[in-house]
This record gives C-alpha cells, sequence and structure tokens, in this order.
C-alpha cells in the first residue's frame, strides 16, 4: 500500500486549511498534499453541473502527487461531486459530508445543517443522516454570508454575531445540535455559539479527520517517520490577502505557496 504516500486534500480554496488544521493535529507524521481552487471559489454558489467538473479537475491534479487517499475537505464539492470523482479515482476518496452526518446521527432530537447555497439545495445532509436514522428529522439553512465574514476575518465582531443570530433563528428551537456544514464555518464557532447558546456543533473537518485515521488503521497505513509530515500548498491562483486569511483557518504559518495552471 506504500503508506509513506501523501494525503491529498481538496478544496475550493483556502476554507479547507481548517480540514488540514484537523488533520495535523489527529495525524502529525502524515505527509499533505493541499489543493486549493482559489482561482474559483467560491463553489457554493455554482450549479451542480460545474461543481462536478471542477471537483474531477481538481481530483485529476492531486493524482499526480500519487496519493494514498484524497479526502475532499469541501462540503460543497462534497455535496455535488464525491460520487464523481470516486468512480474514476484510482485512491480511495473520502467526503466530510459522510463523516459528519454519522456523527450527527448519533444525537437524540432534530438535527440542524448549515452550509452554502449549494451544499443544502443537494440535500446531501439530509440523506446521509437518514441512512444511519431514517426518521431524522433535519432541519438545513444556508448560510451564504458567512464564507464572506470568515474570510473577512470577521470572527468576533457584533455584525457576524447578527448575522449568525438572523442565520440560526431559522432553526427550530428544539434543534440543539447543528453540523457546521462548510469549512468556514468553525472559524466562526463563537459567533455561532453566543448566537445559540447550548448548541452542540459538529465540525465536519474534525470528524473526517477520525474519518481518516480509520482508513489509514484499517489498511492505508500510516505514514512511519517520527518527524512531522511536510505540508505542500498548491493553488490555483495567490491574491494579496490569501497568507493572512489563510493562516487564520491552518492555524500555522503557510510557508512556500505553489501556483498550479488549469
Ligand atoms: N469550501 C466550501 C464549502 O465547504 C465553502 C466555500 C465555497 O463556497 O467554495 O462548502
Amino acid at each position: 500500500m506504500r503508506p509513506q504516500r501523501p494525503i491529498g486534500v481538496f478544496d475550493s480554496g483556502i476554507g479547507g486549511l481548517t480540514v488540514v488544521h484537523a488533520l495535523r493535529r489527529l495525524l502529525p507524521s502524515e505527509a499533505l498534499v493541499y489543493l486549493g481552487d482559489t482561482a474559483r471559489v467560491p463553489y457554493g454558489t455554482k450549479s451542480h453541473d460545474t461543481i462536478v467538473r471542477y471537483t474531477l479537475q481538481m481530483g485529476a491534479l492531486l493524482q499526480q502527487h500519487d496519493p494514498k487517499l484524497i479526502v475532499v475537505a469541501c462540503n460543497t464539492a462534497s455535496a455535488h461531486g464525491l460520487a464523481a470523482l470516486q468512480a474514476v479515482s484510482p485512491c480511495p476518496v473520502l467526503g466530510v459530508i459522510a463523516p459528519g452526518a454519522e456523527a450527527a446521527s448519533q444525537s437524540n432530537g432534530p438535527v440542524g445543517v448549515i452550509g452554502t447555497l449549494a451544499t443544502v439545495a443537494s440535500a446531501a445532509y439530509e440523506e446521509a443522516i437518514r441512512r444511519h436514522r431514517p426518521g431524522a428529522v433535519i432541519h438545513s439553512v444556508a448560510c451564504p454570508l458567512l464564507v464572506s465574514l470568515a474570510e473577512e476575518g470577521w470572527v468576533d465582531d457584533p455584525i457576524t454575531d447578527a448575522v449568525c443570530r438572523r442565520y440560526l433563528n431559522e432553526l427550530p428551537f428544539e434543534v440543539k445540535t447543528v453540523v457546521l456544514g462548510c469549512t468556514h464555518y468553525p472559524i466562526l464557532k463563537a459567533s455561532l455559539s453566543r448566537a445559540r447558546p447550548g448548541t452542540t456543533w459538529i465540525d465536519s473537518g474534525e470528524v473526517a479527520a477520525e474519518a481518516v485515521e480509520r482508513l489509514l488503521r484499517n489498511g492505508l497505513g500510516f505514514r512511519t517517520e517520527s518527524a512531522p509530515g511536510p505540508l505542500r500548498l498548491i493553488l490555483t491562483d495567490a491574491s494579496s490577502r490569501l497568507r493572512e486569511v489563510g493562516e487564520r483557518f491552518l492555524g500555522e504559518s503557510l510557508g512556500s505557496l505553489e501556483l498550479v495552471d488549469l
């Protein structure tokens, strides 16, 4: 299985660095190759066909690095393009929706899901949660403004608090478990918690990292080096604010960035 090979992580932009952060915490020895489609972000406002096409292109680019596993960190790409990518990929492909849905299905009572317009329109979380808990009551709310607020760095700001309140107030009072179904939302956890105290938040990136750990343990194999695994960052565009925003998502400095042509 050649476990020394890297894990490929793909996202529509740099939001998926929250998933890389979770992976590096849980599996520090693994080598990671991150591919962010910063030239075409956001995916969350695009159509199904376009998201599938972009997901397949990004998957093909990642294959050049001979990954042992591809993680689709982007919820929107997982919702629309995962099956298409799995059908053509020579290595296993894990999306973030199945792990997040499984974690949510273990709670009692109705479940809330927040995500991009395209993720919510796909009903992918609903289907995945009902696979585990057929009668589950699920309320989904698209929160398109939250991506911009997270990228703007308004993580502790009354405006973000108000926007979170406005979106989360669409969820019935009985909803006590909410899936953060978007790469950017973990950054806004403080605002979200202020808007809806007492909620259990399921971070789809964190539970995806746990699912990666299980896949490695059950056959793909762990990289054996004890030194911290290298992180290669490859983007389709590097705008001026990218480093500042990316470091907020990753929680460490970004190091060198490579650009790839589409
Ligand atoms: N990465 C996307 C997601 O998790 C959010 C940004 C976008 O719309 O592309 O759904």
